[in-house]
């Protein structure tokens, strides 16, 4: 059989080939990476590809002809899928090495602190109690201390809050054994250190009583059922209100700084007489208004009063003779409010993620 002389025979498929296999190559060496690549060789060697096109074109060729431009497309192809490999092969080895140096660990490095022990540190709450301490010694008090688990005549009773007394409803508690006489509860307060403190000693007594208290309390983002307060007390000759705000004020300046005032609210507690709760300007905001004082520029933070003369009938103290203040506020409470925490559950979650900020 003669060929017939088309367009289509061997040479101008060996020149198309060429052409084809030129621009495959180039556009094998351009991939940047494995994904990349896969797509090229689809284009350049698959079922779609040029050269799969200039294949269909045989067809037409006579046979001695189609023998030798089919071996040409085959050589092409050949040639065309070993660069590919050869470049599979150093993308792949790019992609290795840039893992390896992005993933290395050095295993020689010698760290000179891993192997010691962390240091740990004071809870931010414990360290509000010390620093509330020292303010209180530094102005001349003593630090006492009492049970957590306390009967209920320290816990009421002497406290001018007789059995079913109303006032009872604000401290509603866990109660340990039931049952007249000794009833033995967990403290709602630390407001019993004062009575043990009178029972113990003779005036004069300026003391501050720290300590860990508990109520039965839902707990919110600002009521724990286990808590912290510190008490005040002050029994003397001549003890007046005057005196109690002098202390608040007094006690505020030294513990918040320069620019924080106190104020005292009239207010009702059983052991006290007048009673009140007493303010301070927000530590947050200086008093200008603010979320955490509500816009007021004022946080209260406890309460206070002239100790109630029932009280001092209670302990043996004589009320004629003697006069004196009180004053109790919440621990946790101060430690929310100057470290701006939203929630006061985070105090007993004990995340060190959290701890190891203060
Ligand atoms: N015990 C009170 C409470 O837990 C706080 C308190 C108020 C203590 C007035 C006092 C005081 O000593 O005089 O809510």
């Amino acid at each position: 059989m003669t060929s017939r002389l088309t367009p289509e025979n061997t040479p101008s498929i060996a020149a198309a080939a060429a052409a084809v296999e030129a621009d495959g190559r180039r556009r094998i060496e351009a991939a940047a990476d494995l994904a990349a690549l896969r797509e090229v060789e689809r284009t350049v060697v698959g079922k779609r590809s040029e050269l799969a096109r200039l294949h269909t074109r045989l067809a037409r060729l006579a046979p001695e002809e189609r023998r030798d431009a089919g071996a040409v497309i085959h050589d092409a192809r050949t040639r065309l899928q070993e660069q590919l490999g050869r470049r599979a092969a150093a993308l792949d080895a790019e992609e290795r090495a840039r893992r390896v140096a992005e993933e290395r660990l050095d295993l020689t490095e010698i760290s000179t602190h891993a192997w010691l022990p962390r240091r740990g540190h004071l809870h931010l709450v414990t360290q509000t109690r010390e620093e509330l301490e020292d303010t209180f010694v530094a102005m001349g008090f003593a630090v006492a201390e009492g049970p957590e688990a306390e009967t209920d005549w320290y816990n009421f009773q002497a406290l001018n809050m007789p059995p079913a007394h109303p006032a009872r409803g604000m401290w509603d508690t866990l109660y340990l054994r039931l049952g007249e006489p000794g009833q033995v509860l967990l403290r709602t307060h630390t407001s019993p250190v004062q009575v043990r403190l009178m029972e113990s000693r003779e005036p004069p007594i300026y003391a501050v009583m720290p300590g860990r208290c508990y109520r039965r309390d839902t707990p919110d983002a600002r009521h724990t059922p286990v808590f912290h307060q510190i008490e005040g007390l002050v029994v003397d000759r001549g003890i007046t209100f005057g005196d109690l705000a002098g202390t608040i004020e007094a006690f505020t300046g030294a513990y918040f700084g320069a620019g924080i005032h106190s104020r005292l609210r009239p207010s009702y507690f059983p052991f006290t007489e007048p009673s009140a709760e007493f303010e301070v300007t927000c530590p947050i905001c200086a008093g200008e208004g603010c979320r955490t004082c509500s816009g007021s520029g004022w946080i209260e933070l406890g309460g206070c009063g002239m100790v109630d003369p029932n009280v001092f009938e209670a302990v043996g103290v004589d009320a004629e003779v003697y006069s004196g203040f009180a004053f109790g506020f919440g621990i946790d409470r101060l430690a929310q409010v100057r470290a701006g925490l939203s929630d006061m559950r985070v105090l007993l979650d004990n995340d060190v993620r959290f701890l190891t900020q203060f």
